[in-house]
């Protein structure tokens, strides 16, 4: 049997900080609100004419100089990403060019928050199959692009950035051992950017009504974060025979800090035991978990051999969890 596991991981992030004191001179809020009900103290805004595909690349580099492979060794580009560089061509074709990797498929992946996590399965299977030998799964988000900067109830949340990890075949008793994913269409409404689609095309009519920009109920959305965080990490260790004391690492979706902070008491998980970057980078979307995790192995919080789950959820309704042994 052929397992799947993590060979590399990388990550970019702008450079720019905007602070919680730079929001509070462009909407109504203060810094206490923010950190109080968010834990975010600043994220990283990616310059006027960067796109998602710049940062993943870069992301996508690290991970192969960290595993010590080639761009043309690439079988498979798969990127999750809710804000391409434009509709099509699938961003992961651009970047399959920027590397190099001329031997690599490449296609988009859209389930939002959850993308990195459905990602990481869909591209394990092709590996488990034996039809890929080395597949990198990148999600990349530049949220600032399609974020309201006049609507404060969003504005302080989201940030730019992307996370990348070479897969291939592991020996011994590494590599993913449990995913668990599921999807609740419902909820549709309660996250998503209306226009630019078919249903509603980027008209200049839409975009006066800003129906271009990312649209949430944060209370709905909030609600059925913890739940889904909680019970998809239920049954992905359950799935993959483990317990939650076992695990010497929890990477959750950097959303909010007291979804985080309520999924690990529930766990009765110390606060060493959880990822967070929130404070640093905000909501990257699926590329908070990704990006966490190259800091979790870069920081040395992690190291082979580890046992971690990550879990996600977000637009579509979506969520995800695994579980991998490093
Ligand atoms: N500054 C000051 N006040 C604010 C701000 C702000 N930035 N934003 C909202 N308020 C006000 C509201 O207007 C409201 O005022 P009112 O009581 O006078 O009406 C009050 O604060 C409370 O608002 P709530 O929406 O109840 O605040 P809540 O505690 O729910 O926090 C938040 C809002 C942070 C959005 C929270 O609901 C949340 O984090 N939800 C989940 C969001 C999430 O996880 N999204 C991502 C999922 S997927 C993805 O990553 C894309």
């Amino acid at each position: 049997d052929i397992r799947a596991g993590v060979l590399g991981t990388g990550s970019s992030v702008p450079e720019k900080v905007l602070s919680n004191t730079d929001l509070e001179q462009m909407v109504e809020t203060s810094n206490d609100w923010i950190v109080t009900r968010t834990g975010i103290e600043e994220r990283r805004i990616a310059n006027y004419g960067e796109s998602t595909s710049d940062y993943a690349t870069l992301a996508c580099r690290r991970a192969l100089e960290s595993a010590g492979v080639s761009a043309d060794e690439v079988d498979l580009i798969v990127c999750a990403t809710v804000t391409p560089d434009m509709m099509f061509p699938a961003t992961a074709c651009l970047i399959q060019h920027k590397l190099g990797a001329n031997r690599a498929a490449a296609f988009d992946m859209s389930a939002a928050c959850s993308g990195f996590i459905y990602a990481l399965s869909l591209s394990s299977a092709f590996i488990e199959s034996g039809r890929y030998k080395k597949v990198l799964v990148v999600a990349g988000d530049l949220l600032s692009r399609i974020t309201n900067y006049e609507d404060r109830s969003t504005c302080i949340l989201f940030g730019d950035g992307a996370g990348a990890v070479l897969l291939g075949p592991v020996k011994g008793d590494k590599g993913f051992l449990a995913f668990d994913l599921g999807a609740d269409g419902s909820g549709a409404d309660f996250l998503l950017q209306p226009a630019g689609g078919s249903s509603i095309p980027a008209t200049l009519e839409s975009v006066e009504k800003g129906l271009h920009y990312l649209q949430m109920s944060g209370q709905e959305t909030f609600k059925f974060a913890v739940k889904a965080m909680v019970s998809s990490t239920e049954r992905v260790l359950e799935t993959a025979g483990i317990d939650i004391k076992d695990i010497d690492l929890l990477i959750p979706h950097q959303a909010n800090i007291r979804i985080i902070d309520a999924a690990r008491r529930r766990f009765g998980l110390n606060e060493g035991k959880v990822m967070v970057t929130l404070h640093k980078y905000g909501n990257t979307s699926s590329s908070s978990m990704a990006i966490a995790l190259d800091e979790a192995v870069r920081e040395g919080r992690v190291k082979a051999g580890d046992l971690l789950v990550i879990v996600g959820f977000g637009g579509g309704l979506t969520w995800g969890s695994t579980a991998l042994r490093l």
